[in-house]
Formats: C-alpha cells, structure tokens, sequence
C-alpha cells in the first residue's frame, strides 16, 4: 500500500493536460467512485493496526494532493482556452496604435510654405552652421554690429577678424544670401528652417527656434507687389477678414524696411490681452532688398530689385493654437503634441 501511495504521489506530480477531456480522464482514473485513490480508501480495512495510522495519513494526502492537482488544472486550461477564444475573436475591439501625429511647428511650416508654394515661391535649404558672410556681412551688417555679440550670437569659431568667424545661424535670411549668389533672377524662394539665438529661454523666447524667410527677386519688383503677396499670406493663413498694417522699421539687408502686423483674429480688432489692447498682432519683418546686398551677391541692382521677408514660425503657431508658452514645442511631452492633427 505504502509503495502505492508514493507511485501514485510521483504520477500527479507529473501530471499534464492537454485538454478539458484529457483532465476528465485524470480526473476518473484518480478520484471517481471507482477510481484508485477511493480504491485504496477501500482496502484500508485490511492495513494492519499497527500501521494504520501512518498509512491513513498518507491517503488522506494524497487525496487532498489529486483534488488540487486536478483544480489547478482545470483553472490553467480554463485560462488559456479563454486566450485562445479572445485572439481568434476578430470581432473584438482592437487595441488602439499610436501613430503619433505631426508636431505643431511642422504643421505650421507646412502652413505657411504651402501658401506661397501657391503662388510660385520654391523652397530653399542652407545650412545650420554659417559663416560670417552669409549670416552678417553680405546682409549689411556693419562690423560692429550688436547682432555680431556674443551675447546674441552662438560662435563656432571666435577670431579677432570677424570675417573669418563662424557661429550658429541667427536667421535664415542667410539662405537669401546663398540663393542670390547662385542663382539668377527671377527668384521667388522661401527658406523655412531652426536658427539659433544666444537668448535666456522664457515663455516668449527660447534660444532655438523657426523662421521661414521668403525672397522675390527680379526685373520691376516693388513695395506694392510686397503689400499685395503678404496681404494674400495673411487671408490665407488667418482668414478671410484679416487685415494688414506695416509699420516703419529698420533692418540691415532692406531699405525700406517694415514691420507687418495684422488685425487681432481673437478680438477682431477690438483689443484683448493677447494683441495687448491694441487691435494688431505683430507677424513679420520685410522690406525691399538693399541695394548693396543685391550687390555683394552678384545681382545688378541698376537692373533687379526685391523684396524679402520673415516670420517665426512658433510665434504664429502660438497665437493660432493659443499656447502660452513657446516651451510647449520643445518639450515633446506626448499630452501637448498629441492635441495636434493635420486640420488647423
Ligand atoms: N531676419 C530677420 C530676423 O531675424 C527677419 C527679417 C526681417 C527677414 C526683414 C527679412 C526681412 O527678410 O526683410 O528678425
């Protein structure tokens, strides 16, 4: 009897199912009314007295043990039938992706390019890091300019002669200047992309962020035709009632030069805390290429003229998303940038 007890003991410890009906099975041989563990409760009677007790015991656990092996079982086989039942459903819900969506200064970009793509502009590339040239002195920066100042400028390379140093680009008017020296009018270009300012990061300013710098160069270009391309810009991009204003500034690289606002699409014009009660949001620079610039890029300026502007692209993306902080877009916390989809 004892060497029976073990065997069986050693058999449930092995014991495997492949299925409910092979459990049943199990579940016969062991505990049904005939099977063999109630077999040996049956010739218990015949055990002798003296061993009764150990031998008792030991069937007593070996019950209990078939009783929660074939539980245990049964519980496997159950969870992973209902497994396989959910993985074959193709009914069922599926599990939602993320396929993340397009961050809001792209969309903006993309915005803004696409309008004036409309019209004939191209886009143009340069590059991040620039030289002196490109970024300052072939716009008209005078050496001595507080732009060139290390406070404002991220150098790559510091010399004692300014022509030969090179830093990270302020703008991307530098593009201007690539796209003059290569190409012969006419030219209608913009140059989206990151530029770099040695500025403390606030909520208004962060020292990297996006322009989109546009260029119209050829025979008879004028103020008016400035007016008129970004007036259409500015019904394009924040509707049908926007109205325009330029206001005198000054820049290097353009004579004259102006500053544009537009009406305040949040009060209509009639003030708010975002335009700051004045009825206008400040856009954008522009004015006609200086002279001198067409000239150091190899263009007749007795024969072309131009005119060029710039826009911060999170500045714009700000005020159309209302985002309080231009942070936001570089933090890339998934809860910001997922409130954004390709429908401005
Ligand atoms: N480069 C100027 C800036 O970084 C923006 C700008 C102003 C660009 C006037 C222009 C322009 O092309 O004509 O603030």
């Amino acid at each position: 009897m004892k060497d029976k007890i073990i065997q069986l003991r050693e058999e449930l410890d092995r014991l495997v199912a492949e299925n409910h009906e092979q459990l049943e099975q199990f579940r016969i041989r062991f505990l049904s009314k005939k099977g063999v563990i109630p077999g040996l409760f049956s010739e218990f009677r015949n055990v002798a007295p003296d061993q009764r007790r150990e031998i008792g015991q030991a069937l007593n656990l070996l019950k209990q043990k078939a009783v929660e092996k074939i539980a245990a079982l049964k519980d496997q086989l159950d969870r992973s039938s209902i497994r396989d039942k959910t993985e074959t459903d193709l009914s069922r819900p599926a599990e939602e992706i993320s396929i993340g969506s397009r961050h809001p200064i792209s969309l903006v970009k993309d915005r803004i390019t696409g309008i004036f793509q409309n019209i004939g502009f191209n886009i143009s590339d340069g590059p991040e890091i620039e030289d002196d040239w490109h970024n300052f002195s072939a716009l008209n920066f005078p050496p001595d300019h507080p732009a060139r100042d290390m406070q404002d400028t991220f150098f790559i390379e510091k010399s004692e002669d300014y022509q030969k140093q090179v830093a990270l680009r302020t703008h991307t008017s530098s593009v201007q200047v690539r796209v003059m020296e290569t190409t012969k009018p006419p030219i209608r270009t913009l140059s989206p992309g990151r530029v770099f300012r040695n500025e403390a990061i606030s909520a208004r300013s962060h020292c990297i962020f996006h322009q989109v710098e546009g260029l119209y160069v050829d025979k008879g270009v004028s103020f008016a035709d400035l007016k008129q391309t970004l007036f259409y810009f500015a019904r394009e991009m924040f509707g049908e009632e926007t109205e325009i204003r330029f206001r005198p500034s000054y820049f290097p690289f353009t004579e004259p030069s102006a500053e544009m606002d537009i009406s305040c699409n949040i009060c209509n014009g009639e003030g708010c805390n975002v335009c700051k009660y004045s009825g206008w949001l400040e856009i954008m620079g522009c004015g006609m290429v200086d002279p001198a610039v067409l000239k150091n890029c190899g263009i007749d300026p007795e024969t072309y003229s131009g005119y060029a502007f710039g826009m911060g692209v999170e500045r714009i993306a700000m005020m159309l998303y209302s985002v309080r902080d231009i942070r936001y877009f570089f933090e890339n916390d998934q809860r910001f940038l997922k409130q954004f989809t390709s429908a401005l």
